[in-house]
């Protein structure tokens, strides 16, 4: 969601902090603000717009120091204006806080403290903390952090800094990301949200976990367990322990792409030989994932998968609900994460629980796994990002390995996943009697995929060309059957979110159920039809629209120049096993999104309103 960043060290603070807030600016952009401390007291620099616009205004404006915090925003409550943006202080501009999360009891703590005489300049609800802080300061900002966290419902990361301290920074976490780094070779530690914000400094990482507080000075950082009991403030010091990063800065940098996005579907051939590497066994035609080791027993006996996720890792479950069930022969459910942790699910013996995410910290799939270990489910992660909260809580995990992924909307991590669903639905039906042969087979369709997705991106200058003559449609329909229902789906998403034009996916034999009501000249239809068993009647839908003068751009497998004549516009795509397709057929549509997106003007990278990780409900 929103995005923070704080520094204290031997060196000038601004300059590493709006270079570490421009990383996370694809977690939140509407606002971005930091305080440095110069010595003498808080200096805050804030606006409502882009980091770059933040920059500006330090150069008109400058401010020094070498400690200092910062934040970019997601607005959730308040607009994205100045007065919201953080850092927030408190009444006397003591205290500078960032905040990322959402404080549920915001309301009632408002009101009490406006009672007491705490003036509020912002609509947000993160500044109840920082008047919080100041209720409860007694000359050591920890303490009073920690009284202040006992006094507030709801999930946080945060990084605060006192005028009284110069170089001191205390963090805090509840149910937000938030991270250290260690000085490598220098007198610096850092705090951020994400580790993209240190990468350039350190990749000597240590996770908090929740109801941690940690103090930061520039020699290096104590970490306090506030215990459970969040009704009293315990004071627990506790060991952390240094993580190394492996991911390098070409990893999240656009390598002379115009956009991160286009170069994460570029990468995509690597994408899915990563999920893979290590993973395929062709001798004995199975999938080995060491991951999943502890819940091998588990695995053994399950009857039932339920997969969870959001948004586009959502679509990757639907896809992997086909491939389970199809190849193991084991009954899989997929819910909205949002959905399953209100909605007292039934988890019977049997049952397994996997949260799909390439974040590893959106708020729903984290409650989802956590309500699922709370009714007695063994629960795995599908998760991309390394040492992340879903990573961590869950009992095993297979972890994607498609590398960080800047652009909001996502797409290396949703072939990844699919990649992953497919070496566990793989893994699992050899475990339940799948042949070997026909575990040889799907090993080499698995392996050959790189090539094909390598064949779908050299064909980018006809997808762009289709781009161009609909790039001012209102509105599009996606069809697809089978595995390609859920890429159906996702090819609508990927159209809404970066050029907001309004998309739908449906199942095509649907369509005659209400969406063909829309269709006349004005609608394109995107059909999935690679050859298969429900290639005929994909066929007829496509007939059916044509009649109603709707303009069709159709996905086929091979050479199809039948359908040539009577559709507007082909795509070839290879052809894979019919489960495997999906990883195939998704990545046009990811093309067609972008180039029209780009066509439209729109800021690819940082669409209006999304974020990359969702940390709120
Ligand atoms: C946000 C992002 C989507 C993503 C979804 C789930 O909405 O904009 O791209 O699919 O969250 O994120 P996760 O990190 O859990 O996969």
């Amino acid at each position: 969601m929103c995005g923070i960043v704080g520094y204290v060290g031997a060196g000038e603070a601004v300059p590493l902090l709006l270079n570490g807030l421009g990383r996370l600016e694809y977690r939140g952009y509407d606002s971005a603000g930091l305080a440095v401390h110069s010595g003498s007291g808080l200096d805050l620099r804030k606006c409502a717009g882009r980091v770059e616009d933040l920059a500006q205004r330090l150069v008109a404006n400058p401010v020094a120091g070498k400690a200092g915090i910062a934040h970019t925003r997601w607005a959730t409550h308040g607009a994205p204006t100045r007065a919201n943006a953080h850092p927030l202080t408190d009444c006397r501009g003591e205290v500078a806080l960032v905040h990322n999360g959402v404080i549920e009891n915001c309301d009632a703590l408002r009101t009490k403290l406006s009672k007491l005489g705490h003036r509020f300049t912002s609509e947000t609800d993160s500044e109840v903390v920082a008047h919080l802080i100041e209720e409860a300061f007694e000359g050591n900002l920890e303490r009073a952090v920690a009284a202040a966290l006992t006094r507030v419902e709801g999930t946080l990361g945060l990084a605060a800094m006192s005028v009284h301290d110069p170089a001191r920074i205390v963090v805090a976490r509840r149910g937000a990301p938030l991270l250290l780094g260690i000085g490598e070779n220098e007198e610096a530690t850092w705090v951020a949200s994400d580790v993209a914000a240190v990468l350039e400094h350190t990749r000597n990482i240590v996770y908090l976990e929740d109801d941690e507080v940690a103090i930061l000075t520039p020699s290096g950082h104590e970490t306090i367990n506030l215990g459970r009991d969040r009704g009293r403030v315990g004071w627990e010091p506790v060991p952390k322990e240094v993580s190394r990063i492996d991911w390098d800065l070409a990893k999240i940098e656009k390598a002379g792409y115009p956009h991160f996005m286009l170069r994460e579907i570029h990468e995509q051939p690597h994408t899915v030989r990563d999920a893979m590497r290590g993973r395929l066994l062709a001798e004995e035609g199975t999938a080995r994932l060491g991951g999943l080791d502890e819940l091998r027993p588990d695995i053994d006996r399950a009857e039932r998968i339920v997969l969870t996720g959001c948004g586009t890792s959502w679509h990757a479950a639907l896809v992997g609900e086909y491939i389970l069930e199809a190849l193991a022969r084991l009954p899989v459910e997929v819910e909205y994460a949002s959905e399953f942790r209100y909605r007292d699910p039934i988890i019977a013996p049997g049952t397994l629980v996997g949260g799909i995410s390439q974040s590893g910290e959106t708020a729903d799939t984290l409650a989802a796994v956590r309500e699922a270990a709370r009714l007695g489910a063994p629960t795995f992660g599908i998760v991309n990002v390394v040492g992340s909260t879903i990573a961590r809580e869950t009992r095993a995990g297979i972890y994607t390995h498609a590398g960080p992924e800047i652009g909001v909307a996502s797409t290396k991590a949703f072939v990844a996943q699919v990649a992953s669903l497919a070496l566990l639905g793989l893994m699992i039906a050899r475990r339940r009697g799948l042949g070997r042969e026909e575990g040889r087979s799907f090993v080499r369709a698995l392996d050959g995929l790189p090539a094909l997705i390598g064949e779908v991106l050299a064909t980018e200058d006809h997808i762009r060309r289709v781009a161009e003559e609909f790039a001012d449609a209102s509105n599009f329909l996606y069809l697809g059957r089978g595995p390609n229902f859920p890429i159906a789906l996702e090819g609508a998403l990927k159209l809404k979110e970066i050029s907001y034009i309004h998309a739908e996916g449906y199942p095509a034999a649907e369509m005659k159920h209400g969406p063909i009501a829309l269709i006349d000249e004005n609608m394109p239809v995107v059909f999935m039809a690679p050859r298969g068993a429900v290639y005929s009647k994909v066929l007829l839908n496509i007939e059916e629209v044509k009649a109603r003068g709707g303009r069709v751009i159709v996905l086929v497998t091979g050479r199809e120049t039948d359908l040539g004549r009577k559709v507007d516009h082909v795509i070839p795509v290879p052809a894979t096993l019919p489960l495997l397709q999906p990883i195939v057929n998704v990545v046009p549509l990811q093309l067609l999104a972008y180039h029209i997106a780009v066509l439209r003007g729109c800021d690819v990278d940082r669409p209006r309103n999304l974020a990359k990780t969702v940390t709120v409900e």
